[in-house]
């Protein structure tokens, strides 16, 4: 197939436009280096957007305050599969991070005399692990939209070049190993471009599309980490999926932790504050892995709302109007749009929805991405950096803790841009030549795209994809379901090589995007349900019925076989692990324990 491909020279092209990619591209624009931005979306349309209920980091404005208490939290919200070095990193960065955003022009919420305002967020406890602490910087229930705003802003001063409406399609990676750019497509023209630069940051955010039921923007669909995958990068824990506790009921939507932050409750179909059993010191603010399993489990005993007792209620009810109006005015507006319910007199229906992954692209504290090489597990990738949440730093282990995601996309967005300021001016050289064939692969999926006859439906095949996903590796996970699903994943996978678009054209062929986004999404299906599989112990978000809560294995966590990372490579669809760091960078490590809150 001849196709042009214009080559287009940058010192660094990021692939992102989200909270990640842009505070990357913020670091390497103000340093005077040539950046693009690669974006599907307007970035402030960005998935970002969607974060509601706030930023942590622990300022201490309300109440007292320390690094060292959140790190804790986020080791034990982690399950101690977090990386602790990375952790420190992140929670001793999150004021500067903070303070920072305040600085571009970031419209928080002021307490009344005038310092940012923090909610308490499940998780997140003082005095390590005592009580719920408010750690979380908000702008009403808008923090992620506020976010995009003043860092979008910063980037037009610094002059950052964006690409608007081009999707990523490939990673260029040369024989030593060297990522040398990315091949996009221009949407609008369906033109191909190499985007050929010295360092290339991935910054594609969540792939939660994988799911049926999901918080996640359609735009969620895992491109930089198929891109990773495909370029012969593993991912790391990919069997830690979140589910949100509370996404409105029948559409997904996140109504924010936040909710519960300001006092929101939940209660069951007996009007009972049911966290209460589950989770008597932290209650309705226990980690949401947790919180998770526990209305599962009320509906699951014939608890639940509704004909169908399929959903439990989110209570604000007795909260003063004026702080739902004043605090959580979105959380107003969609529980009126999507659920049909005004909070202010009526509870809101809400269950667990996929909204985050905790594994992605493996790389260390810097943002350089790592994988297992002759030395070590964690050889650097040449030109090759991600932050956010399609990477895996990894804080997160095998469980989140709310409102630490635009925390980490800040932090490892900034420390993946200053690793490459610090490369590229280290030792200032030119672009190195791009190798012969570099768009071989990516010009074949397009050729094959264009030319199948008799193929799958791209509808059809993500249907068959997400229903598998949500029924084979949901809040609680059955051997037998996870070995059919793994079957029927890789059914799957074999359809999507298939795949059929009847429109060949090439202005603004939306059927094209979703075919070569499903390209990405399978990679991550596949990663997840072989990971999930092979990983027979329960740990933070991934609970299986055969490692239950036992004396010698409490909450069915198996540190002996299982305190390591798993490594799925996509050449042979087959794993490695790797060792968690358990040593931060200057404390004492945050010993082993059972997890309770
Ligand atoms: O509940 C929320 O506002 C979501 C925050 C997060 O995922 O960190």
């Amino acid at each position: 197939m001849s196709v042009n491909v214009t080559v287009r020279k940058f010192d660094a092209v990021i692939v992102g436009a989200g909270g990640a990619g842009l505070r990357a591209a913020i670091q390497l624009s103000e340093a005077g280096l040539k950046t693009a931005v690669l974006t599907k979306v307007f970035p402030t349309r960005s998935h970002t957007v969607a974060a509601q209920g706030g930023v942590a980091a622990s300022l201490g404005n309300s109440e007292e305050d320390h690094w060292h208490w959140h790190m804790y939290d986020t080791v034990k919200g982690s399950d101690w599969l977090g990386d602790q070095d990375a952790i420190e990193f992140m929670c001793r960065k999150a004021n500067e991070c903070v303070i920072e955003l305040e600085h571009y022009g970031m419209p928080f919420d002021r307490t009344d005399n005038g310092r940012i305002y923090q909610r308490p967020f499940g998780g997140h406890m003082s005095n390590f692990g005592e009580k719920p602490v408010r750690r979380s910087c908000a702008a009403a229930d808008r923090t992620g939209h506020a976010m995009l705003h003043a860092m979008y802003q910063r980037n037009i001063k610094v002059n950052t070049q964006f690409f608007i409406e081009w999707m990523a399609l490939d990673l260029i990676r040369d024989a030593e190993g060297e990522v040398l750019g990315v091949i996009a497509m221009e949407m609008e023209t369906g033109e191909i471009h190499a985007f050929h630069s010295k360092a290339t940051i991935l910054a594609t955010g969540g792939s939660g599309r994988i799911y049926y039921s999901s918080t996640n923007a359609f735009i969620n669909t895992g491109d930089g980490v198929g891109m990773a995958a495909r370029a012969g990068i593993p991912l790391e824990d990919m069997e830690f999926w979140q589910f949100h506790p509370t996404g409105v009921a029948g559409a997904g939507v996140l109504i924010t932790e936040g909710v519960r932050g300001e006092g929101g409750i939940l209660r069951n179909a007996q009007g009972e504050r049911f966290m209460e059993r589950y989770a008597p010191n932290a209650k309705d603010l226990a980690s949401r892995d947790v919180v998770s399993r526990a209305m599962v489990t009320e509906i699951n005993e014939g608890r639940g709302c509704g004909p169908n007792k399929d959903y439990v209620l989110l209570d604000i009810t007795h909260l003063p109007p004026e702080t739902i109006m004043k605090r959580l005015p979105g959380i107003h507006e969609i529980a009126v749009q999507f659920a049909g319910v005004d909070a202010l007199k009526d509870p809101i229906p809400v269950v667990p929805t996929c909204h985050y992954q905790m594994g992605g692209i493996p790389t260390n504290f810097k943002g350089q991405v790592v994988v297992p090489g002759r030395r070590t597990m964690n050889e650097e990738v040449p030109g090759l950096y991600a932050a956010g949440e399609c990477a895996c730093a990894s804080v997160h282990g095998a469980n989140r803790l709310g409102t630490n995601s635009l925390l980490d996309l800040l932090v490892f967005g900034k420390s993946a841009g200053e690793t490459a300021v610090d490369e590229l001016k280290k030792s200032p050289k030119p672009h190195k030549e791009l190798p012969a064939g570099a768009f071989d692969k990516t010009l074949a999926r397009l050729d094959r795209l264009n030319t199948q006859k008799n193929g799958t439906s791209v509808h059809e095949t993500r249907l068959t994809m997400q229903r598998t996903m949500q029924k084979h590796a949901g809040v609680f996970r059955f051997n037998d379901l996870m070995k059919e699903g793994v079957q029927k994943i890789l059914e799957v996978q074999k359809d999507v090589q298939q795949t059929e678009i009847k429109d060949k054209s090439k202005v603004f062929n939306t059927a094209r995007i979703e075919a070569l986004e499903l390209d990405n999404l399978i990679e991550v299906a596949v990663a997840t349900m072989v990971s999930a599989e092979a990983r027979k112990e329960s740990r933070g978000a991934h609970v299986r019925d055969d490692a239950p809560d036992t004396p010698e294995h409490p909450n069915g966590r198996d540190d002996t076989n299982w305190l390591k990372h798993s490594l799925w490579f996509k050449e042979g669809n087959r794993l490695e692990y790797k060792s968690v760091t358990l040593r931060p960078l200057t404390v004492d490590t945050i010993a082993l324990k059972t997890r309770a809150y």
